[in-house]
Order: structure tokens, then C-alpha cells, then sequence
């Protein structure tokens, strides 16, 4: 069997991106990414400029691509009947309700998904799980695809999770440390791992493509999540002692990081680790040793989470503490929505902790991201309300003290406390003089990045609270 086409089910982060390089590194092979959302669908095909997904050099290769042999459509039946090789990036956000709710990952979407391959398709094929997944979900995906499929044909179930970054996710599709493939060690299911090796063969020098068992290619991406987390908390525990004791936070961890042993990334402190990927599936892993019974190995993983919201936390509360009683004639202004620089995804950003903490102590906000629009910010706050059970009313009042700017400057104009929140470059080259002089008392500069330069901020006038430092 040569693989010709190809079908990916979910048009999100990885699905858009993954498929994107795909295409264009194997031009013989023509793509069609699918998705059940028709205006994301829409969004795929219309302006390069708006693309769903904003990731560095993305919009270059779609430019290429597009049209050619790499396809966005919402005809989810006909691509995976014609499709030799499926991969379902599909979401798997944690469950909120049900079994192991708040930390199993919810398969609901991977589940619908199986089920419509395994019902319109009429030919084998091979089905890649590229969402991140607990470990043995391959099993369960076997099961509903042979239980709903309607002809007597085989799928075959390999796992090939995504290690890429975002906001550099061209950068690792091109230069992948590893390529993992995850399959059975029967023929077939060896068979089905040696042609998608032989796909990323076209880019990827082979000795960077490991193959493993299904379990250990789905445990691996957990285990990866989890180990990078683990030590930005750890770093970030490191610096609220910094600030008691004097010590220096950027040269406790310069000095860690030079033990070659340990590195140094990974190690920057900042007011806490964000995105799709690190809360959920360490959550996962907690829900999994549970499972097991496991409850030590479940703690001390849940505590790398628990370091993550103190870490936000605490940094809400040092800006409260300034602001008291005045709170409710008061506004801070958040530099940064998204999670991470270089990026449009918010999921899971401090700034939605940290904003729920300041609104709830009465707080006005303002904010500006140079890529977040106002649309995700306002859902990004009324889903945390919702899920902290505030009712419609509340979540109105909550709402209207927030005003979001497309002008970093009108952003901070009579503000009393900046907070930065995302390292973006252009923060830094702002001109800080001028914010000082438009800004109100007590005129306070929060850094959760450690971005900016201290000194010349401190000499201006402002005060200043950088994480890690005294
Ligand atoms: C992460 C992993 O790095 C990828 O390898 C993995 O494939 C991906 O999850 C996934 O599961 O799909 P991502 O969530 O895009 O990628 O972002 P990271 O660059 O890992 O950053 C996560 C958060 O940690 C960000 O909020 C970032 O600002 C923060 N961070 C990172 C720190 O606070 N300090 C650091 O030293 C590094």
C-alpha cells in the first residue's frame, strides 16, 4: 500500500500546522484537513492574514500549499473515505463533569470521531492518534471502530503525538528533536508505522524518529508535558523564597541551569505556566496513577499544578494588597493575554487567573494583547465564571469592569498598576517614560516575565515588583 491521501480530523493547533509541513515536505500526497466547525473551515480557506491559527512563517507555507495538494473542507465523510491514513487532532479537554472529572481527559471528540470513520469508511486504513491521549486509549478507539464499522475491514490504531510548540510550531514540525511512533507489534500494526516513518523520512533524519509500543508512545507525551512543567514549578516555588531572602531568582536559576545535568530550559520563573497542554495532561497523569492506586505518585504530580495556581495567586494578591481599600477605584491594566509569546491561543493563561482574582476583589481592569481579541478574552472570563458558579447577573457586573484596547497606550492611561503577563518583544520597547506620565498613583509596575529592564524602570519613577527579586 502507498499512502496518496490523506485526511485530518480536527482543524485546530496541530491538525492546521502538522498538515500544513506534511504538505508541503510530500507534495505526491494530497491532504484534506476536516473539522465539524464550519467557520473555523471557512477562516482556513479565507485571508492569509486571519488564519484560525497564528503561528510564525504558517501563513507562507499555506500560501503554498493551499489549493495544491492540502485541502479544508467540511465534508468529513467523503475525505476519510477516500484517505488511506487518518490522523484525529482532535480536542481532549479535561472532563467537567462525570468519572474523573477535573482531571481525565475528555475523549468525547475522539470518540465521535472514530465512530464516523469507522461508519463511512469501506476500505482499511490506518488511524494516527495525534491529540495528545491517556495511556491505552488506542485500545478503546480499536473497539469502537471495530464494533461500528459496517464491512470487513481492518484499522489499524498507531499513536504519533505532537511534541511541537506553539508559537514555534513551524520551527519543531521542520527541526523535530524526535518523531514518536507508536504502534502494535503485529505485522500489520508494523506495517502501518513503517509508512507514516517513511513520510516524515522526507524531512526528519531517520535516527530522530523512535518507534515504541502504543503505550509507551502515549505515556511519553504525558511524561514530556508533565517533566517540563514540573520544572517551571519548581523554579517558580524557588522564587517566592527568592523574595523573602534576598536572593536573585534569574541568577539562582542561571547557576542551576549550568549544571549540564540539568539545563537551562525550562528554568525561567514567571507568574505561571499556561496553555492546552500542561495543566491537562498533568491532571491526566494524576487521574491515571489514581487509578492505579498510585495516591503518592498522584500528590506529588498534582502538586506541580497546585505551584502553578499559587504561583498566579500570589502575585493577584501582592497587587491587591497595594490597592487596598481602594480597590473598587482602582485599575490595573494586564500587558499580555495570550499564554506564551507569538501566539493567539490563550487557553489556560495566567492572565485569566489573574484578572478572575483582581475582578473579584472589585478591581476595573484594562487590557491589551497585541494578537487576542477582545471576542476571546470577554469568553475566556465568563467560562472561569461560569465554572466558579457566578450566575448571569454577577457574570454581567463582572464583565463590565473589564474594557479591552487595541493601543497599548490608551490601555494603561490612568492606570494605577501595570501587570505584564506575556513576554512579548514589543513590551519592551515601549515608550515607559510617556506610560509613566499617563498612568495614576501609585503607579506600579508588576513584571511577571521578568521582561523588562528593572533598573531603568526603577529610575523613572515607577515602582516595581519583578518575580524572584527583592
Ligand atoms: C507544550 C510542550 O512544550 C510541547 O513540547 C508539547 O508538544 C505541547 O505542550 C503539546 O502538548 O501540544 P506549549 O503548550 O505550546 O507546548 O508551550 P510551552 O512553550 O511549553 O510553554 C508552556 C507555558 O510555560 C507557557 O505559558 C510559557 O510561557 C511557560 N514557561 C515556559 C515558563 O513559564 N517558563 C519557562 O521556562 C518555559
Amino acid at each position: 500500500m502507498k499512502v496518496s491521501k490523506i485526511c485530518c480530523v480536527g482543524a485546530g493547533f496541530v491538525g492546521g500546522p502538522t498538515m500544513a509541513v506534511i504538505a508541503l515536505k510530500c507534495p505526491e500526497i494530497e491532504i484534506t484537513v476536516v473539522d465539524i466547525n464550519n467557520e473555523k473551515i471557512k477562516a482556513w480557506n479565507g485571508d492569509l492574514n486571519d488564519l484560525p491559527v497564528y503561528e510564525p512563517g504558517l501563513s507562507d507555507i499555506i500560501d503554498k500549499v493551499r489549493g495544491v495538494n492540502l485541502f479544508f473542507s467540511n465534508d468529513v465523510d467523503k475525505a476519510i473515505e477516500e484517505s488511506e491514513m487518518i490522523f484525529m487532532a482532535v480536542n481532549t479537554p479535561t472532563k467537567t463533569s462525570g468519572e474523573g472529572k477535573g482531571y481525565a481527559a475528555d475523549l468525547t471528540y475522539i470518540e465521535r470521531s472514530a465512530k464516523q470513520i469507522a461508519k463511512v469508511s469501506k476500505s482499511d486504513k490506518i488511524i494516527i492518534e495525534k491529540s495528545t491521549l491517556p495511556v491505552r486509549t488506542a485500545e478503546k478507539i480499536k473497539q469502537i471502530l471495530d464494533s461500528n464499522k459496517s464491512s470487513n475491514i481492518n484499522f489499524e490504531v498507531i499513536s504519533n503525538p505532537e511534541f511541537l510548540a506553539e508559537g514555534t510550531a513551524i520551527d519543531d514540525l521542520f527541526k523535530s528533536d524526535r518523531v514518536l511512533i507508536g504502534g502494535d507489534q503485529t505485522e500489520s500494526g508494523q506495517r502501518a508505522v513503517s509508512l507514516l516513518f517513511e513520510i516524515y523520512t522526507k524531512w526528519i533524519p531517520k535516527e530522530k524518529i523512535i518507534t515504541t509500543n502504543v503505550w509507551s508512545s502515549e505515556l511519553s507525551k504525558l511524561v514530556s508535558n508533565a517533566m517540563l512543567a514540573q520544572r517551571i514549578s519548581s523554579i517558580n516555588s524557588i522564587s517566592a523564597l527568592c523574595e523573602k531572602t534576598g536572593a536573585d531568582i534569574e541568577e539562582v536559576s542561571k547557576v542551576t541551569g549550568m549544571d549540564s545535568r540539568i539545563g537551562k530550559k525550562f528554568l525561567k520563573s514567571s507568574i505561571g505556566f499556561g496553555g492546552s497542554c500542561f495543566k491537562k495532561d498533568i491532571l491526566n497523569l494524576v487521574y491515571i496513577s489514581r487509578y492505579y492506586g498510585l495516591h503518592e505518585v498522584a500528590d506529588y504530580w498534582e502538586s506541580v499544578v497546585k505551584i502553578n495556581s499559587f504561583q498566579t495567586e500570589r502575585i493577584g494578591d501582592e497587587i491587591i494588597n497595594i490597592l487596598e481599600p481602594q480597590c473598587s477605584k482602582s485599575t490595573v491594566t494586564i500587558l499580555g493575554w495570550a499564554f506564551k509569546k507569538d501566539t493567539n491561543d490563550s487557553r489556560e493563561s495566567a492572565s485569566i487567573y489573574l484578572a478572575y482574582r483582581l475582578l473579584t476583589n472589585n478591581i476595573n481592569l484594562h487590557v491589551y494583547d497585541p494578537l487576542v481579541k477582545e471576542s476571546l478574552i470577554k469568553k475566556d472570563l465568563t467560562d472561569l465564571f461560569k465554572n466558579n458558579k457566578k450566575d448571569n447577573h454577577e457574570i454581567k457586573i463582572l464583565l463590565s469592569k473589564v474594557k479591552v484596547y487595541n493601543n497599548p497606550y490608551d490601555s494603561v492611561l490612568n492606570s494605577n498598576i501595570i501587570s505584564v503577563c506575556t513576554e512579548w518583544e514589543e513590551f519592551i520597547h515601549y515608550d515607559w517614560k510617556k506610560i509613566y506620565t499617563i498612568m495614576k498613583a501609585p503607579k506600579w509596575l508588576f513584571d511577571g516575565r521578568n521582561l523588562l529592564n528593572k533598573v531603568y524602570l526603577d529610575s523613572i519613577g515607577f515602582k516595581t515588583f519583578f518575580i524572584g527579586k527583592s
